[in-house]
């Protein structure tokens, strides 16, 4: 049996919490809880096996457009899960940082998640980011404005110190589930070398067996970066 390799950077697009709760008769929020306990068994999976960053989408600059009250429940979720999670981060040496535009969330969501960055900010094994008011465009026109304020010249790796990944390697391997093939204003610049994995599963029913195949097929890949 070929060695399973262990990808620096995992990437995640969580689909299809609400066709999950559609199947079983249930409200898409409840989708949305399942989700949260699938982000915690994979985060914790992760940092068991090694991965040192491990990025999920959890909210993008279009959600906002989805009804008031998901998005009210989604950040509500979101508020209880990292307050909750503080102790399974610290007692996981796992480090939590946020990417996105963050000033759009209120202010308590706000202080949470600089508290839990904080708090983790000592821990040393995986770094869990959760993309948060995050779209790719929406953070390279941010970057691109850094850039020109510290009036530094237009080079890769200025752009990519200017990017809220910064100080991060570019992603290994992108999963996405729910059988959607596309990436949805994702890591775009961080994604140009990244080993694309879509799988039909709902997020809620993705599991650590799931990801372990996908690591198969990743290990047996051969990643040529645009050389021969
Ligand atoms: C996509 O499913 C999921 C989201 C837009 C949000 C992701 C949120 C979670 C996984 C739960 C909360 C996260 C944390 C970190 C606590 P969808 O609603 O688009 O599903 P659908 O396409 O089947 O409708």
């Amino acid at each position: 049996m070929n060695e399973i390799k262990i990808p620096s950077h995992i990437a995640i697009i969580m689909d299809g919490n609400g066709r999950w709760a559609k199947e079983r008769g249930l409200n898409r929020t409840a989708g949305h809880e399942e989700g949260a306990s699938t982000v915690r068994k994979i985060t914790t999976y992760c940092a068991n096996i090694g991965v040192k960053y491990l990025t999920l989408y959890a909210f993008s600059t279009e959600n906002w457009e989805r009804p008031k009250l998901e998005v009210e429940f989604l950040m509500k979720l979101l508020e209880k899960y990292l307050k909750k999670e503080l102790e399974v981060y610290i007692k996981n040496n796992i480090k939590f940082k946020a990417i996105g535009d963050l000033s759009r969330f209120s202010k308590s969501l706000q202080k949470t998640i600089s508290d839990t960055e904080k708090k983790t900010s000592v821990c040393t094994g995986l770094t869990q980011v959760l993309a948060l008011n995050y779209g790719s465009k929406n953070e390279i026109i941010r970057a691109i404005k850094k850039l020109n304020e510290l009036n530094l010249e237009v080079t890769e790796e200025n752009l990519e110190s200017c990017l809220d990944t910064a100080g991060m390697n570019d992603v290994d391997v992108l999963i996405r589930t729910s059988g959607e093939v596309r990436l949805s204003n994702y890591l775009l610049w961080q994604n140009a070398y990244a080993e694309m994995f879509f799988t039909k599963t709902y997020w809620p029913d993705f599991s650590e067996t799931e990801l372990n195949e996908i690591l198969s097929e990743f290990s047996k890949r051969e990643r040529r970066f645009g050389g021969i």
